[in-house]
């Protein structure tokens, strides 16, 4: 009998990103602070056939070839364990493009669906190790938990005591933002601030939703605007739907509201047009 495992993969928010200087090696270094959010594609393994057989649903959501992460990070699975031809189920919902990082979640998800139908034993320190391999934010998702990054965003350090959730309204404009044109575009900080997170951190372990709002920050929002000038109008939009503060996440083209209480998420979602997602932070 072929017995199915399938997992959840949930998109993130960057609450706090900023930059702190370009490496010889061409990445950023940064210090974000990322949360899991309630939005969440989903993917199941089982062991069957010949070959790998991935199926996309909806299948214009993500290329099934092997460049999707889902069959990077089986490639990299392989390299430690043996593993049989699997079929895939990919259930897109995270919008791809758009800084919740959807493809590095699937990535995650791939590898926790492979350790639990196959039962092989993989530590936190291993999903991290074959993560790191694929992106800058997909070892993050090794974790599952509400985290501070730092390198290229690889170094992972989950964070005692996670928040009270947050009621968060996603605005996903359809145009994607690719990562490494904002990235170029990003102009040096004079004042790098590392320790700014530590105040970020403080002020979200309170109540007050519109402190923690004028504390979120994102500091490639202007290199995103110069790519993608509507961002300023989604960010306002957000704002004037009643939400406390907005926020664009990684490298958008994706941004985000701050309710402060579910109910008043729910009628900002209503005010916004497009594609809007109500989510929580997990
Ligand atoms: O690591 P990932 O494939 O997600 O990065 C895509 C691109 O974004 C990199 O090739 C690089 O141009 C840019 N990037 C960066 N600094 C980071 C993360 C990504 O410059 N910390």
């Amino acid at each position: 009998m072929h017995r199915r495992v399938k997992v959840d993969c949930p998109a993130k928010v960057n609450l706090y990103l900023d930059v702190l200087g370009k490496r010889p090696d061409g990445y950023h270094d940064l210090v974000t602070v990322m949360a899991p959010v309630s939005l969440c594609d989903s993917i199941s393994v089982e062991p069957v056939g010949r070959r790998d057989e991935l199926i996309v649903d909806p299948a214009e959501a993500a290329p099934a070839g092997p460049q999707n992460t889902v069959l990077r990070a089986l490639r990299q699975l392989r390299t430690i364990r043996k593993i049989p031809p699997l079929r895939i189920r990919l259930a897109k919902r995270i919008p791809p493009g758009a800084g919740l990082g959807g493809g590095s979640s699937d990535a995650a998800g791939l590898l926790r669906a492979a350790d639990r139908r196959l039962s092989l034993g993989l530590s936190i320190a291993d999903l991290e190790s074959l993560l790191a391999k694929i992106g800058s934010d997909t070892a993050f998702f090794a974790h599952g938990t509400f985290a501070l990054c730092t390198g290229r965003g690889e170094r992972v350090f989950p964070v005692a005591g996670a928040p009270r959730p947050l009621d968060l309204v996603l605005a996903c404009p359809a145009r994607p933002n690719p990562t490494p044109e904002i990235f170029r575009r990003f102009k040096r900080s004079l004042t790098p601030d590392p320790s700014g997170v530590i105040f970020f951190l403080k002020v979200l372990a309170g109540e007050d939703k519109d402190r923690i709002g004028r504390a979120l920050r994102n500091a490639l929002e202007p290199a995103a605007f110069a790519y993608h000038p509507e961002l300023r109008g989604v960010l306002r939009a957000l704002r004037e739907a009643g939400l406390a503060a907005a926020r664009m996440t990684g490298s958008g083209s994706g941004c985000y509201g701050l309710a402060r209480s579910p109910a008043e998420g729910r009628r900002a979602a209503r005010r916004l047009d497009g594609r809007v997602f109500q989510v929580r932070t997990t």
